[in-house]
């Protein structure tokens, strides 16, 4: 299959890229640090072309030094341009990458209203970020209802890097009753 990844060159990107190589499918990277925006509609276009799927990432992340305006322009109206595209050159899978904070009980923020939190859980996302990641996914579903193509949103949590982030044991409960005795001993990461 044909992939088209944008926000390739991110964190999540790189690994997917990578991921989707090794199962054998052809990617064709799309991001901005290459000059590849999704804000450009001419460009988009002509990378959906050829794609029988599209793992859509490129975004501006949660960091509060981005302003709602330009949260806007590349997380709900980039994704937009991206499903449009998508639509009209047949894209058969869309795969987008929400976020957890498009449910807004990320971090404390507000108590959910219940647990486990599934699919149907009220959304009360209030950051431009969140408010964009759910926009994001109004917009994946009116594409499906508009044109039939299928659209996956994807309310990831935090991604760490298993290279750069230092990962400990937990704090060992065996040394005693109540005890939470750290131990110096890193853990492998899973594999
Ligand atoms: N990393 C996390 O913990 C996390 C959690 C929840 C959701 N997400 C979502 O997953 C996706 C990927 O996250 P990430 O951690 O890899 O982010 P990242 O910031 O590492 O990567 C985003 C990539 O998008 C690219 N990009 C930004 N604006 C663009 C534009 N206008 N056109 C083309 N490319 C553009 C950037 O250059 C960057 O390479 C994002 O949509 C993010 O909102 C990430």
């Amino acid at each position: 299959m044909k992939v088209l990844v944008t926000g390739s060159s991110g964190v999540v990107g790189r690994y997917s890229v990578a991921a989707l190589q090794e199962a054998g499918h052809a990617v064709a990277p799309f991001d901005l640090v290459d000059g590849h925006d999704v804000r450009d509609p001419g460009a988009v276009e002509r990378a959906t072309r050829d794609a029988d799927a599209v793992l859509h990432l490129a975004a501006l992340g949660v960091s509060s030094a981005v302003r709602a305006p330009e949260m806007v322009a590349t997380n709900v109206d980039g994704t937009r341009t991206v499903l449009a595209a998508a639509t009209r050159s047949g894209v058969r899978r869309f795969v987008y990458a929400s976020s957890v904070n498009a449910l807004g009980v990320f971090l404390g923020l507000r108590a959910p209203d219940r647990l486990p939190i599934d699919d149907d859980h009220p959304c009360y996302a209030t950051s431009p970020y969140g408010v964009s990641k759910l926009l994001g996914e109004e917009l994946c579903a009116e594409s499906t209802r508009t044109s039939g193509m299928s659209t996956i949103c994807l309310r990831i949590p935090n991604v760490v890097e298993p290279i750069t982030t230092p990962w400990r044991a937990p704090r060992s409960r065996s040394a005693g009753s109540g005890s939470t005795g750290s131990s110096s001993t890193p853990a492998t990461w899973p594999t």
